[in-house]
């Protein structure tokens, strides 16, 4: 695929894993480490992220060869507004600058771009350019790449459930059919299968409100490798070690 990218930039990454079935097809990768991974280098942890930005691209690249069709990124939860004025300031100028530089790339290389979160705290300007990759890249369908900005899990339940509450208080919901298909319609993600992986990175071994929800039977990789070292030749081998892994969603499968 595009995104400025050649063949020899691909690395032989099919060779290591292959397209073999079984493969997880939705992964999510909550991308850690951007701030260490700056500090190692004395660097302010702006420079962190923007290492971080530039291997989401080459993450994304990877994906088809890999047999992912669903990528789901945390990039800014509902938590990280704690951060420095400066480092959110920073970060939100990140993610404007980004949509702006990869909004053709991404559709040229056929890239469906979703945003997940709650965008009532977010900038007018940033919102209006998420508006647009969106629609921009609606039909596209060699990836589905989701981008959580400003997002918890438990925030968007809460939302899901006032809508869904809205919906029962108007006589056009029946409580007593409730279930968890009704709830998962209301989700930010009710286009998006469940994730089969999610991966993070950086050593932490904690979720992080990060679809919490769709999760529930996701595999779930903790890697010590920081996010802008996350090379798609790592990347290669945590999908291949999820082929050998059992799934059997609660049931036996032998
Ligand atoms: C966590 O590292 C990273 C973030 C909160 C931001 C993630 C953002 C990017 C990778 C930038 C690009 C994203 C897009 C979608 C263009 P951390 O700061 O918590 O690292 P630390 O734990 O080492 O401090």
């Amino acid at each position: 695929m595009g995104l400025g990218s050649t063949d020899a930039d691909h690395h032989g990454s099919d060779a290591m894993t292959g397209t073999e079935a079984g493969g997880p097809k939705h992964v999510a990768i909550i991308m850690d480490g951007n701030g260490r991974w700056a500090q190692r280098r004395a660097k302010p942890r702006l420079y962190g992220h923007h290492a971080g930005a530039r291997r989401v691209r080459q993450i994304v690249e990877a994906c088809p060869g890999l047999g992912v069709s669903h990528l789901t990124i945390f990039a800014f939860s509902t938590e990280n507004w704690k951060r420095t004025q400066t480092e959110v300031a920073g970060l939100m100028s990140l993610f404007r600058r980004y949509i702006e530089r990869e909004t053709q790339a991404l559709n040229a290389a056929g890239v469906r771009v979703r945003f997940i979160g709650d965008r009532i705290r977010l900038d007018g300007k940033l919102v209006a350019l998420m508006d647009h990759l969106e629609q921009v890249t609606a039909d596209n369908d060699s990836l589905h790449l989701t981008v959580a900005l400003n997002y918890g899990s438990r925030d968007e339940v809460a939302r899901a459930t006032q809508r869904l509450a809205y919906e029962v208080a108007a006589g056009r919901i029946n409580p007593s059919g409730v279930n968890e298909n009704t709830l998962a319609q209301f989700l930010d993600t009710h286009v998006l299968p469940d994730p089969d992986l999610v991966i993070r990175t950086s050593g932490e071994a904690r979720i992080s409100n990060f679809l919490l929800w769709q999760s529930a039977y996701a595999e779930y990789e903790f890697i010590n490798t920081l996010w802008p070292d996350f090379t798609p030749e790592v990347f290669a081998r945590v999908i291949d070690r999820f082929g050998a892994r059992d799934r059997r969603f609660g049931g036996v499968t032998r």
